[in-house]
């Protein structure tokens, strides 16, 4: 097979990476989550609580510092950091450093990189738009923010944690205002992107969904 790239975009909570991971394993390549990426930057910043503000120091920061997304682990400095980026504190850091240009800089320049010779399913905000707009099939993965909202309050149900649904859901729309708002890379929907909204779908449906249209792009490239 030659190189595939797949660009899987949108907003968060939608089912992006589930779906992503679920491709990548049914075609045999990489997955690559850039979301990850930008929380390991995250911690190192609470880490070595550097002020973002201070452009030197963030200079200097980034200059010091690696970021390595390596068989479904996400590595910061070599070491793996799997479990320490899903927390409030780093969602919250992740969501305003993400924003800042000089780390985009870096961290596109990394995942470009691993796209070079290889096929992969990468996702995250700015796939198709600034990190691949030249995949060869790029994906907007999106459901409504009360379906995300309950999907997470499922979640959390699980994990016993007490939570209110109208809350998650206001807290999705604040920050999906702030992706799609934001000067530098927002999330936006590319006019070569295939949509996919999974609000009233099974995670099995979506997949499929999606498989069929990369399996209809094979074919047809040959
Ligand atoms: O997908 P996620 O929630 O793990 O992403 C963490 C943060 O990083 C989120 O605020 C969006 C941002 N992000 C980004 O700006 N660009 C990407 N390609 C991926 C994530």
């Amino acid at each position: 097979m030659s190189i595939v790239r797949i660009a899987m975009d949108g907003p968060a909570g939608a089912g992006k990476s589930t779906i992503a991971k679920r491709v990548a394993r049914e075609l045999g390549i990489d997955y690559i989550d850039t979301g990850a990426m930008y929380r390991a930057f995250a911690l190192k910043i609470l880490r070595t609580g550097t002020d973002l503000k201070d452009a030197d120091a963030l200079a200097a920061l980034l200059k010091d510092t690696d970021v390595d997304y390596a068989g479904g682990s996400i590595f910061l400095d070599g070491e793996n950091v799997d479990g320490l980026i899903r927390t409030q504190e780093v969602s919250e850091m992740a969501s305003v450093s993400s924003a800042v240009q000089a780390v985009r800089d870096k961290l596109v320049a990394a995942q470009q990189a691993m796209g070079k010779r290889k096929s992969l399913v990468m996702d995250g905000r700015d796939i198709g738009s600034k990190v691949f707009p030249d995949a060869e099939l790029k994906f907007y993965i999106t459901a409504s923010s009360r379906v995300r909202a309950e999907r997470r309050a499922i979640d959390m149900e699980l994990a016993g944690q007490p939570c209110d649904v109208d809350q998650i859901q206001k807290e999705i729309e604040t920050r999906d205002y702030r992706d799609m708002h934001r000067a530098n890379s927002p999330l936006v929907k590319v006019a070569d992107a295939i949509e996919i909204d999974t609000s009233d779908a099974s995670l099995e449906e979506s997949v499929a969904e999606v498989m069929g249209h990369i399996n209809s792009f094979l074919s047809k490239r040959g």
